[in-house]
């Protein structure tokens, strides 16, 4: 049985919706986000640039921005909604509980301190210790993301930028969260450091159980090192699932899109771009965002946003957002065909 069957989340996000506060009109950065974050998951996150992918994990982590609003939604912690609770409950749950690795570690290690008493002082922020007992908790912390312990009492600069994200993950992992949210967390790096830092990464997941959601760009990452691939387009969820299951069968036009950009030498067919742009989130809509991009667009995708939902033959649970999702089989080789996506776009008008 799906282990999904099996445990309560550790996480579950219900019908959030972010909008940003920036000139005329609000922008719609979020809508209808649900989803289910399971002890030990490993989540990648995909989706193109402004799909709201940071917003998703800073809702998660409580950062949002002033001029963030959230109209609706709950983020359930142990069925404590984050979003509501007080500010104490959320402060204690930062870090503790719920920590962030993001793409530059400059930003999240203070230039004036010695890195490893800031990791100390994240450790003694939250719990009651000696000093010389948090200071030994950041060398064996350096020890677990491959750093020397020696270099402790370094400033930022004097580290490599492969080192410093090192650093930024061993303070995300100072307090033994429940949750790692990595927001891009090695795009600044080389791909053989990349590689390093992600087997760290994952063994250290094995050993503690803690779940990772996963933002990158790059799916060939989340294809070989995730088991649940979450899609979003323009602020939306448009196919969850099983990662093998969805890089076989995509269920939603986007996806295959995605897909199918991949070089792969199994398909017989070059690598595709999936023509246009993403809409702008601040204009008003109807209809399935993606249907002005979609080569499979009829008239019911105009005008009725689809919901997110099972669909039926897929192994694993699989959700999906799309009117056509059970036409697809018939669909998805034309979808890995670069001049099918040019064929049959509708316009607006
Ligand atoms: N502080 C802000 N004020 C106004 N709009 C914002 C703000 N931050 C993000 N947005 C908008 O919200 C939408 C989602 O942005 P977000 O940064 O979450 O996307 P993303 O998927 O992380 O993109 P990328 O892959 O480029 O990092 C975009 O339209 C973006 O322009
Ligand atoms: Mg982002």
């Amino acid at each position: 049985m799906d282990k999904t069957h099996q445990f309560t989340p550790a996480l579950s996000i219900k019908d959030l919706d972010v909008d940003y506060k920036a000139g005329e009109h609000p922008v719609a950065a979020l809508r209808e986000i649900n989803l289910d974050l399971f002890k030990g998951d490993r989540i990648g996150l995909v989706g193109e640039s402004g799909c709201g992918k940071s917003t998703l994990l800073k809702a998660i982590m409580g950062v949002l921005p002033k001029n963030a609003r959230t109209p609706n939604g709950q983020i359930l912690l142990d069925k404590t909604d984050l979003l509501t609770t007080d500010g104490e409950t959320r402060r204690k749950a930062r870090w503790a509980r719920i920590s962030m690795i993001t793409q530059s570690a400059l930003n999240a290690l203070n230039p004036v301190h010695k890195i490893g008493a800031q990791i100390e002082e994240a450790i003694l922020s939250h719990k009651d210790m000696p000093k010389e007992k948090a200071r030994e908790r950041a060398k064996e912390l350096f020890d677990l993301v491959g750093v020397s312990s020696e270099r402790l009492d370094d400033y930022p600069h004097q580290f490599s930028g492969g080192m410093r994200q090192r650093a930024v993950i061993a303070m995300a992992l100072a307090l033994e969260p429940e949750i790692v949210l990595a927001d891009e967390p090695t795009t600044a790096l080389d791909v053989i450091v990349q590689d390093q830092i992600f087997d760290r990464l994952y063994s250290l997941q094995a050993e503690q159980g803690f779940s990772i959601v996963l933002v990158t760009h790059d799916l060939a990452l989340v294809v070989e090192s995730c088991e649940r691939i979450v899609v979003m387009y323009a602020g939306m969820i448009v196919e969850t699932g099983n990662t093998k299951s969805i890089t076989r069968t995509p269920l939603h036009p986007y996806t295959a899109g995605l897909r199918y950009a991949i070089p792969d030498l199994t398909l017989d067919h070059d690598p595709i771009s999936i023509p246009g742009a993403p809409p702008d989130l601040s204009q008003p809509f109807q209809g399935c965002r993606f249907a002005p991009r979609c080569p499979m667009a009829i008239d019911a995708c105009w005008q009725d946003m689809p919901s997110l939902e099972p669909v039926g033959q897929a192994e694993g649970e699989r959700l999906v957002r799309c009117h056509r999702a059970n036409e697809m089989n018939d669909f998805r080789d034309r979808l890995s065909q670069q001049d099918f996506w040019f064929s049959e776009i509708k316009t607006n008008e």
